[in-house]
């Protein structure tokens, strides 16, 4: 087998539309890592795992376009990358049925996404048990070696190289690629228009690809206190500044912080501004998504670039684990 040293590979949730936290960080920093590589990046979008909680079809099919059009708004370049959907090869579910029968039963039961809902086990269905195994599918099939994820992650990679080793034990042979968690500690949390970590479970998200009416609603709506216009305000506890200087230069953020502690600056001046820096710094990305995202033919054209090029290294390891547990290839 020809192993790659690295191949950088990961899996994006279809959960909906990505926010400003997702952009900033997620979508960006993994962008910024794959422009580092030398080889192409893997990067695509799960959405046989939104599967096991959201049975919604249009739903689901629109969260894959929307995930895919702001990957390829913020710069993912699949002349270079390879970015799929997870659904369009369908031979990661055959290995993941392969890989289910090395994957003990405490191992699975031990696993913080079952463990989260096993409080109610009639809501658990086998996709959500065996979601470790799908997921450890989905790095091996393409022979990933490192995997930027977040620390919530980390036990799935673990599991990933369990269940991954206890294969090649069984059949003598480094048939499987061993990969590694790579999990970047100084990644931000953004907060988001309540102060809570921005989050679409919460409802407090600032969406920069929304028209800039909405934008502009949402980045207006961000909860402050009552501390009059004259007053001065601390910045280190404003979500405002928070958000801003996570977007403006250091200059402006200094700038912003100066004004907010003399006083006489108020926090709708302080919002008309972060609104002004979001549309700049978005500018080109907005664009791009505004073009991209309603034409869901050209978004399909470009995912089926990247499952052509994912296709030909899945097809060489699954053909691999077929003749080494006796199957025909
Ligand atoms: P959400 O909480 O909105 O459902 P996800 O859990 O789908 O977001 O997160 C997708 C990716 O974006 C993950 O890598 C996660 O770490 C990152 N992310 C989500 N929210 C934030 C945030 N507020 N700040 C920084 N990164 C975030
Ligand atoms: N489970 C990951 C998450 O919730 C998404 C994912 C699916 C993934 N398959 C993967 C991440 C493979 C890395 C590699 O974020």
């Amino acid at each position: 087998m020809s192993t790659p040293t690295r191949r950088l590979l990961t899996g994006i949730q279809s959960s909906g539309k990505p926010h400003l936290g997702n952009l900033l960080g997620a979508i960006g920093p993994a962008i910024a890592l794959s422009q580092r590589e030398q080889t192409p990046a893997y990067y695509f979008i799960a959405d046989l795992h939104t599967l096991t909680s959201s049975k919604d079809a249009a739903r689901n099919r629109a969260a894959t376009y929307d995930v895919a059009a702001a990957w390829l708004a913020c710069g993912l370049d699949v002349s270079k990358d390879c970015f799929y959907r997870q659904s369009d090869l369908p031979e990661v579910t055959e290995l993941a049925w392969v890989l289910n029968c090395f994957a003990p039963y405490p191992m699975l039961a031990n696993a913080h996404s079952f463990k989260d809902k096993a409080a109610n086990l009639a809501d658990v269905n086998g996709g959500l048990f065996t979601y470790p195994v799908l997921m450890a599918a989905d790095i091996v099939l393409y022979d990933g070696t490192h995997v930027p994820v977040g620390r919530d992650q980390q036990q799935h990679l673990e599991m990933t190289r369990d269940i991954a080793s206890a294969l090649n034990r069984a059949v003598g042979a480094d048939v499987l690629v061993i990969p590694e968690a790579v999990i970047d500690p100084t990644v931000m949390t953004v907060p988001g228009t309540d102060g809570r970590k921005m989050s679409k479970s919460y409802g407090n998200v600032i969406d920069v690809f929304a028209p800039e009416k909405e934008l502009k609603k949402a980045v207006m709506g961000i909860v402050t206190d009552s501390t009059p216009v004259e007053a001065p305000k601390d910045p280190d506890t404003n979500v405002i500044y928070q958000l801003f200087a996570l977007v403006a230069t250091a200059d402006e953020a200094a700038e912003l912080a100066a004004k907010l502690r003399a006083g006489g600056f108020g926090y709708g001046d302080a919002k008309k501004w972060l609104l002004e820096v979001l549309l700049r710094r978005f500018a080109e990305a907005r664009a791009r998504h505004a073009e991209l995202r309603p034409n869901e033919a050209e978004l399909d054209r470009l995912l089926a670039i990247g499952a052509d090029k994912a296709r030909q290294v899945g097809s060489q390891t699954l053909a691999r684990v077929r003749r080494a547990l006796g199957y025909r290839a």
